[in-house]
């Protein structure tokens, strides 16, 4: 069969890497894809453009393409799945109704209330003025999120009231994010935990869960600084014990893929659910229609069975005739280190030389995914903000980290920068809480 993935990033390498892996697999393209699909797939030069979904659809009809895969959301959130479908294509990836999980926070948070799924407080606003009477009648904490896709820059978490309202400028008024993305906003109660990234194959009413993952989003090490789109993750989670698997299962997967199954917008392909799991229980931050970066690439550096079978179930939906328990994954844990370009996640410098790519090629269970990056002759230049996932398994969790970081070692680029603690959060035990203030000092 042949097969063409969509998108450029570590995710795609990773879904390129897996799938060339697979012995029905006989070709298999990458439109646009980086200098690292193009070691296991014939690069495309077609970039996804919103209005033009033509020239896709045009390749894939001439090459004979089996399957097409779809990597990020923004074709997903655009139809791309509706307009192939229409061409008789088979897609792996939700239509543009159902991707409103991803595309539309108001959307989706109507929904999770609709159906019972444990989320933070929350009220929606079409206005700036209601918007932050709101946030002034509030005693906690919130977060202030602009409802359409903002690459992952529209969530703003704020400490302050202060901070709040400016989001709401910012978002409504000054509209930073786009005018479309900030003509609705979501305040909601802002949370506290750790974060778990929970993949499930979904098709139908057969719902599929997938290995746990945690991410780590903030660029600096104890999770400080701005948000980014991943700085590393590791596979499987320690914190997802088959118990609070089985209650997210109850209480979030099943209402929510019958919730969409009742609006008919039935979801077929990836359900990736954001969750925090606070200290009464787990609350889903958001929903994303896709697979996870870097998530997946950890997670697939784990899975042994063959992933076109997988999607090809939920294409097909014949996903409940495959039993989980035949799944094979690799028993060791992978983790995932993001190189990312100086300056990222604000504006960041591009085509510097990268070193220590072959050096690391010859590392056993080590993996290199490319993110930004292309090849001019014979050399590779960065090409973007995440530019590198090196991801390592190892024989216990503290294991893959250290064979990921001495894989990262070997590795280096002018300005690189990367975080030093990836999987510390299942490796460190938890710091210790703030000593209370002496009553003393709060009477001065
Ligand atoms: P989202 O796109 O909704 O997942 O938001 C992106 C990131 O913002 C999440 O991964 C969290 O780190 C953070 N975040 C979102 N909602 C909340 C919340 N209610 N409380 C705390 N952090 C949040
Ligand atoms: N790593 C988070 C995301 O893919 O959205």
């Amino acid at each position: 069969m042949r097969v063409l993935v969509i998108g450029r990033g570590g995710r795609e390498h990773a879904l390129v890497w897996k799938l060339a892996q697979s012995p029905r697999v006989d070709r298999l393209f990458c439109a646009p894809g980086n200098a690292g699909t193009a070691m296991q797939a014939e690069n495309v030069p077609i970039e996804f453009t919103p209005n033009d979904f033509d020239r896709l659809i045009r390749f894939a009809k001439k090459e004979r393409v089996g399957l097409v895969v779809i990597g990020p959301e923004e074709p997903l959130a655009h139809g791309l799945t509706d307009a192939m479908q229409k061409e008789r294509l088979r897609v792996f990836g939700p239509t543009k109704n159902a991707a409103q999980l991803e595309a539309s926070k108001v959307f989706a948070k109507n929904l999770m209330r609709q159906a019972d799924v444990p989320t933070a407080e929350f009220r929606t606003f079409d206005h700036p003025q209601p918007a932050r009477l709101y946030i002034e009648s509030r005693e906690y904490p919130l977060v202030v999120k602009a409802d359409g896709l903002a690459a992952g820059k529209g969530v703003i978490v704020c400490s302050t009231r202060q901070e709040a309202l400016n989001a709401i400028d910012r978002i409504m008024i000054r509209e930073e994010f786009g005018a479309a993305v900030g003509r609705q906003v979501v305040v909601e109660k802002r949370l506290e935990g750790q974060e778990l990234s929970l993949f499930s194959l979904v098709s139908g009413r057969t719902i599929l869960p997938l290995p746990p993952t945690q991410d780590h989003k903030a660029v600096y090490d104890g999770d400080q600084g701005p948000n980014t789109g991943g700085m590393g993750a590791y596979c499987p989670a320690p914190i997802a014990t088959p118990e609070l698997l089985q209650q997210i299962e109850e209480q979030v997967l099943v209402p929510t893929v019958s919730a969409m199954k009742h609006v008919r917008m039935s979801f077929k392909g990836l359900l990736f659910t954001g969750l925090m799991l606070t200290s009464q229980g787990p609350r889903v931050l958001e929903y994303n229609v896709r697979f996870g970066d870097p998530e997946t690439q950890p997670l697939l550096m784990r899975l042994k069975s063959d992933l076109l079978d997988l999607l090809e179930a939920v294409v097909d939906e014949t996903l409940g005739e495959i039993d989980e328990s035949r799944i094979e994954w690799d028993p060791r844990p992978a983790v995932c280190v993001v190189l990312c370009s100086q300056g990222y996640p604000g504006p960041y410098v591009k085509g510097r030389v990268i070193q220590g790519l072959e050096d690391v090629g010859r590392m056993t269970d080590v993996q290199v995914f490319h993110a930004g990056t292309r090849r001019e002759g014979d050399v590779i230049l960065t090409d973007g903000g995440r530019v590198l996932g090196v991801t390592a398994l190892g024989d216990t969790l503290a294991d893959a980290k250290r064979r990921a970081y001495e894989a990262v070692s070997r590795i280096s680029f002018l300005g690189m920068h990367y975080r030093k603690d990836i999987a510390d959060k299942a490796l460190l035990p938890p710091p210790a809480p703030p000593p209370p203030t002496p009553p003393a000092l709060e009477a001065l």
